[in-house]
């Protein structure tokens, strides 16, 4: 479908906001999905640092590093040309500097090719922002949710339910934009305050991932939404499909046929012709056989 899709940039995204039509967003960290991604004409793709968990096997994104991330955004890039595509800066590469927060961005840029970086933090993080913005990558900013932080948050819950709490995050989203912020994920916040923040938004694109419709956009974790993350799954997500399921059901097929005999088939592996046969036996059983 998407085979002549021209490139997303962030004037393409920013039209779409402008004309009210909503932003596609996934995560993904594989060429076959970033390939099926482009296909099915999603326009961005966030490399999320979730990968630690989805594809990693850990019990949360802080293990993830650098290098690891820069791989993923890698293999992705190749299997989406056209997708505008977000590396997701691991746990400690921006929290402790600028300086590093502007070193691993650009690496994303320049060695996976990505569009943008997000990170997580409000106004704490204000000055990471506008030192990547500075050296001119485009960032987007990630509040509400933060798993890196979510031993401080006290698990994988709401955030901003009272009045204080989300006029801290309305505040925090203020920041993040006057910081250089083109956009800004609100991740499981109420939907009346994904909203507000959205209407006040002057020059930044407002996603959602669990924080209701009315954002500029949805973003999903594409494991959620697929059957593919066996540990549990989040209320925000909406499965679209059991791949988990179909992917067991083929695993147990072929653990049967192999056991059972049926498997392969005919048509799965090669013969050679009788007279080459005829001379391999003659070259063994005379010996001329390297061992
Ligand atoms: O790493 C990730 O996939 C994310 C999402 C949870 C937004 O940051």
């Amino acid at each position: 479908m998407t085979e002549t899709r021209k490139k997303i940039t962030l004037p393409y995204l920013f039209k779409k906001v402008e004309d009210k039509q909503p932003i596609t967003w996934l995560t993904c960290y594989d060429y076959p999905t970033a390939y099926l991604q482009e296909q099915a004409g999603i326009e961005m793709i966030l490399v999320g640092d979730s990968l630690g968990m989805t594809m990693l096997g850990f019990d949360s994104t802080l293990p993830v590093k650098m290098d690891d991330m820069i791989r993923h955004a890698q293999a992705v890039r190749r299997g989406a040309p056209t997708a505008f595509v977000v590396g997701d800066m691991p746990y400690m590469t921006y929290q402790d500097s600028v300086e590093n927060a502007i070193r691993n961005a650009g690496r994303f840029m320049s060695e996976a090719g990505c569009d943008a970086i997000k990170l997580e933090g409000g106004a704490a993080m204000a000055n990471r922002i506008k030192g990547i913005v500075d050296a001119g990558i485009p960032a987007i900013g990630h509040l509400g949710l933060t798993p890196q932080s979510v031993s401080a948050l006290g698990g994988f819950r709401l955030q901003g339910k009272s009045a204080t709490l989300a006029k801290k995050i309305l505040d925090d989203a203020k920041a993040l934009e006057e910081a250089g912020a083109f956009c800004i994920l609100l991740e499981l916040v109420p939907d009346r305050l994904c909203k507000l923040i959205t209407e006040r938004a002057e020059n930044c694109i407002i996603m959602s991932l669990g924080s209701g419709p009315d954002a500029h956009g949805q973003l999903l974790i594409y494991h959620d939404m697929f059957g593919l993350y066996p540990k549990f799954k989040p209320k925000m997500a909406k499965v679209y499909g059991n791949a988990g399921e179909v992917i067991l059901n083929g695993l147990k097929g072929y653990h049967d046929e192999v056991i059972g005999g049926q498997f392969p088939e005919k048509e799965n592996y090669f013969g050679m012709p009788d007279e080459e046969f005829e001379e391999l036996k003659k070259m063994v059983e005379g010996g001329q056989l390297h061992r």
